[in-house]
């Protein structure tokens, strides 16, 4: 499976804090934002990799992670001139997704709970349709919402609805099979103007190919989208980092864990940061191995 990772967009409700640096650069705890979703992919298993951002900001997230091969990846790069939506990732990546199916993940989502890996390997396996991930939210208008039956089926979808029929938020995480590209290129805007990710979805859906697979309360999925929110999910990566001692979306530690590097690569990845506490957890990582 190919991924992309969508960090696009003007970050607007930011401003002044997004004027000159992409939303997805900022930082989150000790870390910039885009480590969260790159860990989920590589999480996933996926080594094949692709960032869409603006003209402007593509430049920084190349100085950020370069072709990947220090991870053990293979990170491409391209341009999405205009906001012209999410599902125009399907048709600026095409090359990158092949024949292959994809994972698309947003730049500002931010995951974390137990056992991610195991939900992540057992949903990417043979993706037939698509595999959308809910989560309970208060605030469901301001996403995509999910309707279920009483047997937790699909049954309809909404984008940012006035009068939401459930709590159940669509999360920016999503496995789609090949057919995903054609789909994309036939989207028409919808009335806002926009290609809308849950018109993608849809119609999936309308041939009983979409699957929901719930995140439960033990999971979180932060907001980053006001500088209240920024902060909450800030503050939520370095409460559970000093009380545990382990670092969240730490990419190198990832990497090893998933076995795309060794001990020794991770360890010199964590010397060239060593002057900060996250490159000495690097170090200690590599140095203590599965251990901790
Ligand atoms: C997008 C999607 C929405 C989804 C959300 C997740 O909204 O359109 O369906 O729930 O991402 O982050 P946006 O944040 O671009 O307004």
């Amino acid at each position: 499976m190919k991924g992309i990772i969508l960090a696009g967009g003007a970050g607007t409700r930011l401003h002044p804090i997004t004027l000159a640096v992409s939303k997805q650069l900022l930082p989150v705890g000790d870390k910039p934002m885009i480590y969260y979703p790159l860990s989920v992919l590589m999480l996933a298993g996926i080594r094949e990799i692709l960032i869409i951002s603006t003209p402007h900001d593509l430049p920084q997230f190349r100085r950020l992670l370069g072709d990947g091969t220090h991870l053990g990846l293979a990170i491409e790069y391209r341009v999405q001139a205009e906001p012209n939506g999410l599902p125009e990732a399907f048709v600026i990546g095409a090359d990158h997704i092949g024949d292959d199916p994809v994972a698309l993940i947003l730049g500002d989502n931010i995951f974390h709970g137990h056992d991610f890996y195991s939900i992540l390997s057992r949903n990417s396996a043979d993706i037939q349709g698509c595999v959308l991930f809910g989560y309970p939210v208060n605030d469901p208008e301001r996403y995509g919402v999910g309707e279920t039956d009483a047997a937790g089926n699909l049954v309809s979808l909404e984008e940012k609805p006035d009068r939401p029929r459930s709590h159940t938020a669509i999360t920016g995480l999503y496995f789609y099979d090949n057919a995903v590209v054609d789909v994309a290129k036939n989207l028409r805007p919808s009335a806002r103007g926009e290609l809308e990710i849950t018109d993608v979805n849809r119609w999936y859906l309308e041939r009983g190919r979409a699957r929901l697979v719930n995140l439960g309360r033990g999971f979180a999925w932060l907001d980053t989208g006001t500088p209240e929110s920024l902060l909450q999910a800030g503050q939520y990566v370095v409460t559970l980092e000093e009380r545990q001692g382990i670092r969240i979306a730490c990419i190198e530690e990832v990497a090893l864990r998933m076995g795309f590097i060794d001990r020794d690569q991770c360890h010199r990845l964590g010397a060239a940061l060593a002057k900060s506490p996250y490159g000495r957890y690097v170090m200690a990582i590599a140095r203590e191995g599965a251990e901790r």
